[in-house]
């Protein structure tokens, strides 16, 4: 069934050294290339898009219609979405600080009952494995639920050139089936949860309106 997905790009780094800059784009590029090859549609989120500077002020502490246009559009495809791809460098053994403050800027409400997956890579020899732990304590808060396999590139300069194709050499068919795996695992969770959101007489609780003090905790 094809699916509607958004893969986020967790890299605003534009600047060297360390090279190469954005690293991640080319990440990102491979991710939703092969989501679309797979029929879903795939929209690349880059928080370079955004503007996000100034004073934090997430789209929900607005009144209703008076957020930025930015933060509205995205609002609506964070909404619309039935599944999320989240692609991250390793900073300092932690997820990136780009893409956690674009996705703080809307609710759990919007990402709640749909799966993630996670998406780690580095200029070195980890992957960015160390993000990956904590990207799961992370989404899960957020609602978007992380599949259990993850994909995790160790210098990802040397396995994608600047368009997010394969440089030369690299065993293409080995890295299809380690994306395969995961971004099937997304695609079975988000049919899966679609299917059971658009079921009548909704079971799911109440989303936070305002903020996480409603969780009602005793
Ligand atoms: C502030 C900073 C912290 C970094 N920390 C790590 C790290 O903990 N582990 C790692 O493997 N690479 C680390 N690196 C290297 C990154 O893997 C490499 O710079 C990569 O290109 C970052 O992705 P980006 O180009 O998309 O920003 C760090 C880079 C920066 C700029």
């Amino acid at each position: 069934m094809p699916l509607n997905l958004l893969v986020f790009l967790g890299s605003t780094r534009d600047t060297t050294p360390p090279r190469p800059a954005r690293l991640g784009m080319r990440v990102a590029q491979a991710c939703t290339a092969r989501l679309l090859e797979g029929g879903h549609s795939a929209v690349l989120i880059d928080p370079l898009d955004f503007d996000l500077s100034g004073p934090f002020k997430p789209h929900f502490s607005y009144a209703p219609g008076k957020a930025p246009e930015d933060l509205e559009a995205l609002a609506q495809k964070i909404e619309a979405a039935d599944g999320y791809v989240m692609v991250s460098p390793e900073y300092n053994h932690s997820m990136s600080p780009a893409l956690s403050h674009l996705l703080n800027h809307f609710g759990s409400s919007l990402y709640s009952y749909k799966p993630s997956a996670i998406v780690t890579y580095s200029a070195g020899q980890w992957g960015g494995a160390r993000a990956a732990v904590n990207m799961r304590t992370y989404l899960s808060e957020l609602g978007c639920l992380p599949v259990s396999a993850m994909i995790h590139i160790p210098a990802a300069q040397e396995v994608f050139d600047e368009s997010g194709e394969y440089q030369t050499g690299v065993d293409g068919a080995r890295w299809d089936g380690y994306f395969e795996r995961t971004l099937a695992q997304l695609a079975w969770w988000a049919e899966a949860a679609g299917h059971q959101r658009s079921q009548p007489g909704d079971t799911r609780p109440d989303a936070f309106q305002r903020d996480p003090s409603q969780r009602n905790a005793p």
